[in-house]
C-alpha cells in the first residue's frame, strides 16, 4: 500500500521549495488536502468548517454540484483559447446586469491586475496622475496599491509609505494617503492638488464599514472636483449584495474591480465603468495616445467563466442573500454572546456576510484606530478555534452558503474553547 505523506513531510517539503515555505498567502503550517461543501480537511485528516473558503471565492462552499457540472461540460470543450469564446461573454453579460456602474467590463486574472488596471484606467481617462488612496486599504500587489497598506510607523497625511522592498520613490511621489471615514481630509487633499485622476477605496475597507454618509460624501466630492471614484469590489461584489456594495449601501462608483466570486474558484477577475470610460480600451475610439494597452493569455479563460457565471446564477435565486447574513449573524451573536458572558471587551467589525471580531470596546473607524485591537487575544482566540475545527484567517470571518446547522454547533463549540483559552 502506498504510504501516505503527513502534514509535516509536506511542510517540510514546501519548505525546500518555496520562500517563507508557501504561496505567501497563508499560515504555511497548515496544507490542505481537500474541502467539500462547508468543510476542509488538512493533510492529516483533520476536518474544519472552513471560514476562510478560498478567501473568498467559494461563497456557495466547496465543489458545489452544479458549478462543478458546469466547469466539466466545459474542460472537454477546451481550457484555454486566447480569443474570444462564448462564455466568456456571456459572464461580461452577466457581470453588466448585475453591477450598476458596468457598462462594460474587461477580464484579467486576479483582483490585484484589475486594480492596477482600474488605476491606469483612471489615469488615462483624467490625463492626471495622482492617485488618492486610504491607508489600510487592500487593492493588490501593484507598486501603487503597496503605498500604505499595512506601515508601522505613523507618518503625517498624505505622505505615502511602501509596504514592500523594490518599488521606487517616484510611486510615492504619485499617491495622496488619506484616513478612512474623514470626508474633511479627502475634501482638504482635493482643494490643494488639481492633478488627481481618482479616489480609490474598499467600499467596506477590509472590516471597517462606512460610516453613514461617507461614501455618498466622497462620491459628491469626486463630482465636484471631476475626479473619478474607484470602488474595488474585489471581496464586496457578489458578496455584500447580487450587486456589491453599489447596490447595497447605494453609491454609485466610476469605476468597479470584481474578482473572487465572478471565477467561482478559478483565475478570472475583471474591471467594469461607463462605456465612455471603458473606451480607453479601444484604440478605434480613443486613439493611440489614450488606449490603454491591455491583454491577458488568462483573460475571460472559459473554466473559470463557467465556474463563474454558474455562481452567480445560484446566488440569483430566492432567498441566497438573506440565509446568507442569516448565517453570519448566527455566528457574530454566538461569539459576542460568548465574549460578552466571559467579560472580554470586544466588538464585531463589518458587514454579516464579511466580518470578525476586534478585542477593543473602543470605536474603529479607520486603519490608526483598528490597531487598538489586542493582537495577542486575537492570536491566542483564532489558535484555539483552529486547534478545534474552525477554520479562518487570523482577520477575517467569511460565512459561506454551504454552512448548516451542524456546522453552526461546531461553531459554537469551537467559540466556547476559544473564550475558555481566552480566560485561561
Ligand atoms: C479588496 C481587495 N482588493 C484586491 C485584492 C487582490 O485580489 P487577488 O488576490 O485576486 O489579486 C484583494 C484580495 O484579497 C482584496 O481583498
Amino acid at each position: 500500500m502506498q504510504k501516505l505523506t503527513s502534514q509535516s513531510e509536506w511542510i517540510a517539503r514546501a519548505r525546500a521549495v518555496l520562500p517563507a515555505a508557501g504561496f505567501g498567502n497563508f499560515d504555511p503550517g497548515i496544507v490542505i488536502a481537500s474541502g467539500e461543501g462547508s468543510r476542509v480537511w488538512d493533510e492529516d485528516g483533520r476536518e474544519y468548517v472552513d471560514y476562510l473558503i478560498g478567501s473568498g471565492p467559494m461563497l456557495l462552499g466547496h465543489g458545489h454540484p452544479e458549478v462543478m457540472e458546469a466547469v466539466l461540460e466545459q474542460l472537454p470543450k477546451g481550457m484555454t483559447f486566447f480569443a474570444n469564446n462564448s462564455k466568456g461573454i456571456e459572464l461580461a453579460e452577466a457581470i453588466v446586469e448585475a453591477v450598476p456602474c458596468c457598462e462594460q467590463v474587461r477580464f484579467v486574472a486576479s483582483g490585484g491586475e484589475a486594480d492596477m488596471y482600474a488605476i491606469r484606467l483612471a489615469r488615462a481617462y483624467t490625463g492626471r496622475d495622482k492617485i488618492l488612496k486610504f491607508e489600510g486599504g487592500y487593492h493588490g500587489m501593484s507598486a501603487e496599491a503597496q503605498m500604505s497598506l499595512a506601515p508601522e510607523a505613523r507618518v503625517n497625511f498624505p505622505q505615502a509609505v511602501p509596504d514592500s522592498a523594490g518599488i521606487p520613490q517616484s510611486v510615492a511621489e504619485q499617491m495622496l494617503i488619506a484616513p478612512f471615514n474623514d470626508l474633511a481630509a479627502v475634501e482638504a487633499l482635493l482643494q490643494e492638488h488639481d492633478d488627481i485622476a481618482a479616489i480609490v477605496a474598499e467600499p467596506l475597507q477590509r472590516i471597517i464599514p462606512a460610516e453613514p454618509g461617507y461614501l455618498q460624501g466622497l462620491r459628491d466630492l469626486c463630482d465636484k472636483h471631476h475626479v473619478l471614484l474607484i470602488f474595488d469590489e474585489i471581496v464586496t461584489g457578489f458578496r455584500l449584495a447580487y450587486g456589491g456594495a453599489q447596490e447595497r449601501y447605494g453609491v454609485i462608483p466610476d469605476i468597479c474591480t470584481l474578482g473572487k466570486i465572478i471565477g467561482g474558484g478559478f483565475p478570472l477577475a475583471a474591471l467594469g465603468a461607463r462605456a465612455d470610460i471603458m473606451a480607453h480600451f479601444d484604440k478605434a475610439i480613443v486613439g493611440a495616445d489614450k488606449w490603454l494597452m491591455q491583454l491577458g493569455t488568462l483573460s475571460g479563460n472559459p473554466v473559470a467563466a463557467a465556474a463563474g457565471l454558474k455562481t452567480m446564477e445560484v446566488l440569483r435565486r430566492d432567498g441566497a442573500y438573506e440565509r446568507l447574513r442569516d448565517i453570519g449573524g448566527r455566528v457574530q451573536k454566538m461569539q459576542t454572546e460568548a465574549l460578552h458572558a466571559a467579560g472580554i471587551p470586544h466588538q464585531i467589525c463589518g458587514d454579516a456576510t464579511l466580518f470578525d471580531i476586534w478585542f477593543t470596546d473602543a470605536p474603529c473607524r479607520d486603519y490608526r484606530s483598528a490597531r487598538h485591537d489586542d493582537p495577542a487575544r486575537n492570536a491566542t482566540y483564532n489558535a484555539a478555534l483552529r486547534a478545534h475545527g474552525i477554520f479562518k484567517s487570523p482577520g477575517k470571518l467569511y460565512p459561506s452558503l454551504a454552512i448548516t446547522e451542524a456546522d453552526l454547533n461546531l461553531t459554537r463549540a469551537g467559540v466556547q474553547a476559544a473564550v475558555e483559552a481566552l480566560r485561561a
